[in-house]
């Protein structure tokens, strides 16, 4: 194999974050709710995870990712005084697509009327919006592409168990979409400062959902009552999930050459309130430095990072200048950041 020809970068394009927007679901799901669909209580729910309630799609409804993908995707332009005319990209993160083909970010395109701009999906589990602004920043700053859409759109409670056989993992998720337009400028300041992105797929095992029998890491594993819904070794993503996460912020800080106080705002995958008070405590951060709103909508998968900036955004504290360093980790297992100068 030939090495890669040497490529220059234009050094004077930065890239800003010009709109954020998200789209819930209206259907609200509270841990009372789920009481009376299998043996588990609002008590444990709340102690285990901090989750209180969650939204989910309604597909009869006509509900699905690309729905709100593009409700979402409409608010980010609107926050950035952009309409889809101006909108040259999209890239959709998301592992619920209506079906295997076609993707997600082309019907979503194609809902908002964006014509014939390029579209594709990247799946990477709750990975997917971290790893998205990863790529979609660098096609912005080869100086190829303006305006780009970046969204986190997932409705995973359609592989939800809500029996008491799946409620250790069903309890978690929620549905939701979130995201962001990226736009060049003349500032080459603004832009990613580092960022990182890892699988490891002799993990995966540990998160999948199994569609056919022959899906199964481990062949004693097998029972039909899995088939189609999400299946979660609990305690190892746990334990994976709170060394890695401190891990991850140390090594994207090291590669920027910044400490967690130069940071503004960690803006993490919510996935168990747990998990992300270990990370605060690991580095001292306050509790406005490191959002959590699981207890409202749970485990968005794609969508939940996104929906943290979008939160902050609304309440007014996000400005240009600040540094946000945004984290996620989830099936495959992947692991990812992004830390960006606004
Ligand atoms: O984005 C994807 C990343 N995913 C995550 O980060 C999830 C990481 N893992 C977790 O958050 C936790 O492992 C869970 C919240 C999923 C589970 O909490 P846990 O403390 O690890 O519970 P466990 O699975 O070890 O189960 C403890 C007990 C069991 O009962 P016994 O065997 O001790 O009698 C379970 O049967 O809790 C029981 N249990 C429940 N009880 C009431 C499990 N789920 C429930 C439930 N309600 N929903």
């Amino acid at each position: 194999m030939s090495s890669p020809r040497p490529i220059t970068l234009p050094t004077n394009i930065g890239v800003r974050i010009a709109g954020v927007g998200a789209a819930l679901p209206d259907k609200v799901l509270t841990n009372f709710d789920l009481e009376k669909l299998m043996d588990t209580s609002d008590e444990w729910i709340v102690q285990r995870t901090g989750i209180r309630e969650r939204r989910v799609h309604e597909p009869e409804k006509g509900q699905t990712a690309s729905y709100h993908g593009a409700r979402a995707l409409d608010a980010a332009l609107k926050d950035a005084s952009l309409t889809i005319d101006d909108l040259d990209l999209l890239v959709v993160a998301t592992m619920t697509p209506e079906m295997p083909t076609p993707s997600v970010s082309s019907l979503m395109a194609d809902h908002l009327g964006a014509g014939a701009i390029g579209a594709f999906d990247i799946c990477a589990g709750c990975c997917g919006f971290v790893f998205s602004m990863n790529v979609a920043h660098d096609l912005i700053k080869t100086g190829r592409y303006k305006n780009v859409g970046v969204i986190g759109s997932d409705c995973l409670t359609k592989f939800a168990d809500y029996s008491t056989y799946g409620r250790s993992t069903a309890i978690l998720f929620g549905d939701a979409a979130a995201g962001v337009v990226l736009q060049a400028t003349d500032n080459p300041s603004q832009g990613l400062l580092a960022q990182a992105m890892h699988s490891d797929g002799g993990r995966a095992k540990h998160l999948f959902i199994p569609v056919a029998k022959t899906d199964f890491f481990e062949q004693d594993d097998y029972d039909e009552r899995k088939l189609g819904a999400v299946q979660m070794n609990g305690p190892a993503v746990f334990k994976f999930a709170v060394t890695t996460f401190p891990n991850l912020i140390e090594e994207t800080l090291t590669k920027a050459g910044l400490s967690a106080d130069d940071v503004d705002h960690f803006v993490c995958h919510q996935s168990n309130a747990r998990i992300l008070a270990a990370a605060r405590d690991r580095f001292g951060l306050p509790e406005d430095k490191l959002l959590i709103n699981i207890d409202h909508y749970g485990n968005t998968v794609a969508a939940s990072v996104p929906l943290v900036l979008d939160e902050l955004k609304k309440a007014g504290r996000v400005h240009e200048g600040q540094k946000i360093m945004f984290l996620a980790f989830g099936a495959g297992l992947t692991w990812g950041s992004s830390l960006w100068q606004l």
